[in-house]
């Protein structure tokens, strides 16, 4: 492979190097300053559902550690900061009134960035729906929606003098399909007519949020997040190739469709087999015009067909020869740059950012307190030069942000699988930049240095 460093010339002189976390993956704190109970407490705290029965009681501490974790920030020196903002901290009840002291913990964050020169990037929503809206019926009913489009004003009519780049949803795919169908991640329903309900209203929330945010902020620019697998055939037979279709239907058409403008896969529709909950102008809102979309990677899927499973009928095979993170997820630097160049192409895209990639490994404090995370160091230059070889083929790839500052509570999986440029000893809360984290400042540096010359 070309030193990455060289390859990396093609990134753009302003490109965007951030890092990324989420509200309930590392702040704790779960029942202080009014915050309500979300579905994830809920289901982190169901016997089973979580690996070692891990909850995000404590996570990394940081609502109380925010400044420290601001500092090392600083010292990775990063552009950006991809957060998200927890809805049952700032619209606590069913009643929908707002809880000061929630806001005011986001608002302390945003100035205590903008003063260390970091840029926030708010997510609206990354997977904590206060507990009280799911006993109402969650997202497969649409007053979350309009629930969800309510708090997005609030927060934005707050931090929308300083926050420029909005995102309303991380992963709709996930809340949907592994919430609602598979059963995995709260709310852990394994219903196909709940999980295309919700997803539905999903995509409506954020329409209607991107309104809302617009109406409070109206220089704000706002994209979605979405996490996007190119999908291949097993084999070249017909059976499997279609299977091909229906997991790229199921994983991305389904999610990118919609918010251009193209209604909902038909192909799709038939293999589901239901009807959607629409109502006159939802398409058009869910299709709202947005400044940037975000790509999460992480592996790209290859399946044969599975016409005993649930849909979309396919099942995961593993390619010969493949290499695994430590979630077992295949490692496939070019998935990345196929579906960076998919979104240009096929979808149109002006500006995309990377608002996640990253992987797990079982990292461990030296002797000498240093972690050094050979793989995952590889893992970040191979991605990062899958980048720069999309924008040199047109791309416009503004940003990336590794997954993630910190080891967090990684979901069903908890503790257990470490994603950080910085560890986490849970215990002590002491934090360590890894070797990853060091060979991420390096780039960010060589690469200002070499934007400095050329310009
Ligand atoms: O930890 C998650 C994150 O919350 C959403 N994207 C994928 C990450 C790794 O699984």
């Amino acid at each position: 492979m070309t030193e990455p460093s060289q390859e990396l010339d093609r990134l753009p002189a302003d490109f965007v190097w951030g890092v990324a976390t989420a509200s309930y993956q590392i702040e704790g704190a779960v029942a202080e300053d009014g915050r309500s109970p979300s579905i994830w407490d809920t289901f982190s705290h169901t016997p089973g559902m979580v690996e070692g029965g891990d909850t995000g009681d404590t996570a990394c501490d940081h609502y109380h550690r925010w400044p420290e974790d601001i500092g090392l920030m600083e010292r990775l020196g990063v552009d950006a900061y991809r957060f998200s903002i927890a809805w049952p901290r700032v619209v606590p009840g069913a009643d929908g009134a707002v809880n000061a002291a929630g806001l005011d913990f986001y608002d302390r964050l945003t100035d205590a960035l903008l003063a260390a020169g970091i840029t926030p990037f708010p997510t609206l929503y990354h997977w904590d729906l206060p507990q009280v809206l799911q006993d109402r019926g969650g997202w497969p009913e649409r007053e979350t929606a309009e629930r969800f489009a309510a708090y997005a004003g609030v927060v934005a009519e707050r931090l929308g003098d300083r926050v420029q780049d909005w995102c309303t949803l991380n992963e709709p795919l996930c809340s949907a399909w592994i919430g609602h169908l598979e059963g995995r991640m709260a709310p852990g329903l394994t219903d196909l007519t709940a999980a295309v309900r919700a997803s539905y209203h999903l995509h409506l929330g954020h329409g209607l949020a991107v309104q809302a945010i617009r109406a409070a902020a109206p220089d704000a620019r706002v994209g979605i997040v979405n996490n996007l697998s190119p999908c291949e055939p097993a084999t070249a037979r017909p059976e499997d190739q279609a299977a091909a279709v229906r997991a790229d239907g199921h994983n991305n058409r389904w999610w990118l469709d919609p918010i251009h403008g193209r209604g909902y896969p038909q192909d799709m529709l038939e293999v589901y087999g239901l009807d959607l909950p629409e109502r006159p102008g939802d398409l058009a809102t869910i299709a709202a015009p947005l400044d940037w979309l975000g790509l999460n990677y992480y592996f790209r899927t290859v399946v044969a067909a599975d016409p005993a499973g649930p849909a979309p009928y396919v099942r995961q095979v593993d390619p010969p020869g493949a290499r695994h993170t430590g979630m077992d997820w295949e490692i496939h630097p070019d998935g990345l740059e196929t579906l960076l160049l998919r979104l240009t192409e096929e979808y149109g895209a002006r500006r995309i950012l990377v608002t996640e990639n990253g992987a797990a490994y079982p990292d461990v404090v030296r002797a000498d307190g240093t972690v050094d995370d050979p793989e995952r160091t590889r893992f970040l230059e191979e991605h990062l030069a899958a980048c720069a070889r999309a924008v040199r083929k047109g791309a416009p790839v503004a940003g990336y942000f590794a997954w993630s500052l910190l080891d967090n509570f990684e979901w069903a999986y908890g503790y257990d699988k470490r994603f950080g440029l910085v560890h986490v000893d849970y215990p002590t809360q002491r934090r360590t930049i890894k070797g990853s984290g060091h060979r991420y400042t390096d780039l960010i540096r060589a690469h200002r240095a070499r934007a400095r010359r050329a310009a």
